[in-house]
């Protein structure tokens, strides 16, 4: 279990506090907007965690606390509104066959490509602390939407999360694996250590991603979000692999991205077909909302790309 994380700013302020004093004393009414971005997104990525792990200080009871549940649901409404708002809409292109293409014409910043030719030792030390917040509870936010699913979907979202947990092996688990590259690079592989040190940008990934999985109205833009994410994994896997050798990282933490060229290369195809378009064939109303879990995946990840490479001085 992880440590409550540093508020950033009033409302995080009074969410901690509550949580911290239950069970002695109710939660108070908290009438409070978030002060920035950031606010929203630390005390946002706090109220998930009590679904997740949970907290060492925290009551377990926390997690279906109505007041906490009311904050949770006004911020992740923000998020979906801010989300929404950015959105393009549904591209001029079918699922199948059009999402790969649709997937590669997206020009984003590369973190993957920073990393194969030019970054240091730092800057890859920062991208795998930012990483570890979500790589340390890889493929747990997607777990929640299997019981959302027709058969189908269902049947084949299981046999990727199967391979996504160690296929039976805990060695295996990529989470734990992420993990072992971790304290082999020198850096704190217990979840959440990081957590302080994420930008905004890498809070609203696992936000978005969390809320996706969380709500099952949102189901269609959780698996949305998970072909996208397998489609642009297995390239960039092969990059970030050269790029840590290049600069002598351990076996483990090569072992990792090594192990996604391949594994991501297959879980794309049946993320897509398998998955997505399984479940818009039973629910077509979900169509939508595939292409908008996809989108937000590849807008989330160029906003964390681009705040890292400003944060480096690399042009994007
Ligand atoms: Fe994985
Ligand atoms: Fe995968």
């Amino acid at each position: 279990m992880t440590d409550l994380p540093k508020p950033r700013g009033p409302l995080g302020d009074a969410v901690v506090q509550a949580l911290r004093d239950l069970p002695t004393r109710p939660v108070p009414r908290i009438d409070l907007e978030p002060e920035s971005a950031d606010d929203a997104a630390l005390t946002l990525w706090v109220l998930h965690e009590l679904s997740y792990g949970g907290f060492a200080e925290v009551d377990d009871w926390a997690e279906s606390e109505p007041e906490l549940l009311r904050v949770r649901r006004d911020l992740e409404l923000a998020l979906e509104d801010e989300l929404r708002t950015r959105w393009p809409g549904v591209p001029e292109t079918e699922l199948e066959p059009g999402f790969f293409d649709w997937v590669a014409s997206h020009d984003g910043p590369s973190l993957a490509r920073h990393v194969q030719a030019e970054a240091t030792r730092d800057q890859v030390l920062d991208l795998l602390r930012f990483r570890s917040v979500y790589h340390l509870k890889e493929a747990d936010p997607t777990t929640w939407v299997i019981p959302r699913l027709p058969v189908a979907a269902k049947a084949a979202l299981v046999e990727l999360q199967y391979d996504e947990y160690g296929v039976g092996d805990p060695d295996r688990l990529h989470s734990h694996l992420w993990a072992r590259g971790m304290a082999a690079s020198g850096l704190r592989p217990e979840y959440g250590a990081y957590v302080d040190d994420a930008p905004l940008e890498i809070l609203e990934q696992n936000n978005a991603l969390s809320m996706f999985g969380l709500q099952r109205r949102l189901r269609g833009a959780a698996v949305g979000h998970l072909a996208a994410f397998e489609a642009t994994s297995s390239m960039p896997s092969r990059r970030l692999a050269q790029g840590l050798e290049r600069l002598g990282f351990p076996a483990e933490m090569i072992g990792y991205y090594t192990e996604h060229v391949e594994a991501d290369a297959v879980h794309e195809q049946v993320a897509l077909r398998d998955v997505c378009v399984a479940l818009v064939a039973e629910e077509p109303a979900l169509e939508a909302d595939v292409w908008f879990g996809a989108w937000a995946c590849l807008d989330l990840e160029d906003r964390t790309a681009r705040r890292l490479l400003a944060s480096w001085g690399v042009e994007a």
